[in-house]
Parts: C-alpha cells; structure tokens; sequence
C-alpha cells in the first residue's frame, strides 16, 4: 500500500515558489503553525531563491504540509563546504499521522544527496524526528569575552532601520559580499535569514562601522549578545565595542570569535531548539561553536 493512500485528493508540488498562490499557501500553513510571518521576505526580494520546497495542496489550494530543503553553504575549520539546510516543516493538525512528514522528508533528502551536499543541517526541538535519518545534535556554545581594552573610535557609527531602503541596500550588499563570520563554523553567503530574523525581533540593532561591515547585536542595559557581523572583513571585539559606544556588564558572543582577536570562555548553550547535522563534513566540525542567531532558519 503506498504511503499516501490516507491522504486522498492531495497534490505533491515541489519548486513552486515561482506560483504566488503556492507561496502564500505556504506562508499560511507556517502562520497558522507557528505564528510566524515568512512572508515579509516579499519586502526584501521574496524568499531564497536556492529554496526547494516540497509540500502537498488540497483541491482548494491550501497547503496542508510542506519541507523544504535550501543551500547554505558554510565555512568548517577553513573549508567552504557545501552544505543543505532544511526548514518550514509543518503538517496542518488534521492531516497528521498519515506519514506526509516522512514522505517530504524523504523526497527533500534524496533531492540534496543527489545534487551532491556534503552536509545536512537543521535547527528543531524535536530531535526524535531526525535522529532516525542519521542527524546527530550538534553542542552549541556561547562565548563570554573577556573585556577589551577600549580605544578611541576612529570608526563611524550609524544605526541602519530596515524601513530604510538604502539601509536595506547595505545590509544587502554586505551579506552578499561578506567574509564568514569565523573560519571555524559559519555561514558563507545567506541573505534572507538574516533579514528575516532581524524583522521577527525588534530588539536586534544592526549598526554599520564606517559603511564595510554591518553588526547585529542586542544590549540590555548589562548583557551585551554580539549575533553576527556581515563585513567585507571582521573588525576585533575592541573596535565593535568602542564603536557600538556602550559599556556592558558582560558580552556574550553567539557563534565562534577566532576572528575577534578577544579572549573568551565557555558556556553551554540550551535553546529552545537543539542543532542537528549529519553526512559526510558532519565529522569536520569540532570543537565549540554556535551557529549565529542571524542564520537561525
Ligand atoms: C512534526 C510534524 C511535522 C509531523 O508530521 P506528520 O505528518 O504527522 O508526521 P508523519 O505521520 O509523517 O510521521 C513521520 C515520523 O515522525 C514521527 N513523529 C511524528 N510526530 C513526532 C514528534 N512530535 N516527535 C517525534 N517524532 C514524531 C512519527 O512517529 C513517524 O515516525 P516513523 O517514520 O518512524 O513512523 C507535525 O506534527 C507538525 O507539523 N507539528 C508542528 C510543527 C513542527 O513541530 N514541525 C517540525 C519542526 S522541526
């Protein structure tokens, strides 16, 4: 009996983001499940065009369950690796149970081993789900960095608003151009995450020093939690610190400093969702690391 014999009159599609009836489907099936708003991103450009969505429709269009795979590549100890993500999973409550989950999983995977990904990564608090295809939890840490000695900021500070267009340009041109965050662990080119997780938490401040590199970061009054920095180069802590122009009680690092020239220690990280790899680079990827908040997918 063939899986989807429990789920009658439903249609597969998959790379259809091309139809703005679908890709509103899809934005509805993520509202009603999570709460959250994907579509925004047709402020910024429409969603990530490496997406590869696989989601079954009913007859009237509505998108009852969908995964999607999408690429993004990233930097691990050094080397560019080519690398899968995968995000938007979700089955509308009274579909569940008839294995369309397992059958998009599925379908996702095939389509990224056989365009030849040497990494799967996702984000998920249901670890159980994945664990049977081979994904395994990743630790993730924070950074606690030792306070740096503060200089004299030559570089020029400015808050950047996304209802700005010419900000947005920025950010754009900057993600679009940037260095990897770390050379240990992070994300080598993805654009609409970090504008789409800027949008979801108004409390992010992204600030551009002097115009080549864009810091995401948060501050409440004591903690300050650096997210990510999307720079043609990396400036040391010093430098963002003296620009930023606050003075914290503690600085938090949220994804691997080798490129902040600052002295760190270690915490354990426990989010609210657990990071997951498997494949062939998974076993490259060592030693503490985070992947920044900015990537989150
Ligand atoms: C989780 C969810 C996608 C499962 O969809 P579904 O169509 O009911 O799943 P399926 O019937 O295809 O089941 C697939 C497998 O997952 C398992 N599974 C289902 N829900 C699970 C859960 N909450 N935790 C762990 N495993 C689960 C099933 O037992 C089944 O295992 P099997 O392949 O070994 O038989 C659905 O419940 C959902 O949309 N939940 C809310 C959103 C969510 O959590 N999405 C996942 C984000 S990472």
């Amino acid at each position: 009996m063939s899986e989807l014999e429990h789920a009658p009159g439903l249609t597969l599609r998959h790379d259809y983001f091309g139809d703005p009836a679908a890709w509103k489907g899809l934005v509805d099936l993520l509202q009603d499940t999570f709460s959250i708003d994907i579509g925004i991103q047709d402020r910024f450009g429409g969603p990530d065009p490496t997406s590869m969505p696989f989601g079954y429709f009913d007859g009237e269009g509505c998108c009852v369950a969908n995964f999607s795979a999408f690429s993004m590549p990233l930097l691990v100890n050094g080397r560019a690796v080519k690398a899968a993500g995968y995000q938007s999973g979700a089955v509308r409550p009274e579909w569940r149970g008839r294995g369309l989950y397992r059958d998009l999983m599925r379908r996702a995977f095939a389509r990224t081993a056989a365009e030849g990904y040497e990494l799967d990564i996702l984000l998920t608090d249901k670890p159980a789900l994945y664990e049977r295809y081979g994904f395994r939890i990743l630790p993730q840490h924070l950074f606690v960095a030792r306070m740096p000695k503060l200089q004299a900021s030559g570089s020029t500070a400015r808050q950047l608003s996304l209802e700005t267009p010419g900000d947005v340009r920025l950010i754009k041109t900057l993600l679009q151009s940037r260095q990897p965050v770390s050379s240990r662990f992070a994300v080598v080119g993805q654009m609409e995450m970090f504008l789409l997780n800027a949008c979801f938490n108004s409390a992010i401040r992204l600030t551009a020093l002097a115009e080549n590199a864009v810091v995401a970061w948060t501050f409440d009054g004591a903690t300050l939690w650096l997210l990510d920095i999307a720079g043609t180069a990396i400036p040391p802590l010093a430098t963002i610190l003296s620009a930023l122009d606050v003075e914290p009680d503690r600085i938090e690092i949220c994804f691997s400093p080798d490129r902040l020239d600052c002295e760190v220690s270690l915490e354990p990280y426990e989010g609210y969702t657990v990071l997951m790899a498997r494949g062939k680079a998974a076993d490259e990827i060592a030693g503490p690391l985070m992947l920044s908040p900015m990537a989150e997918f």
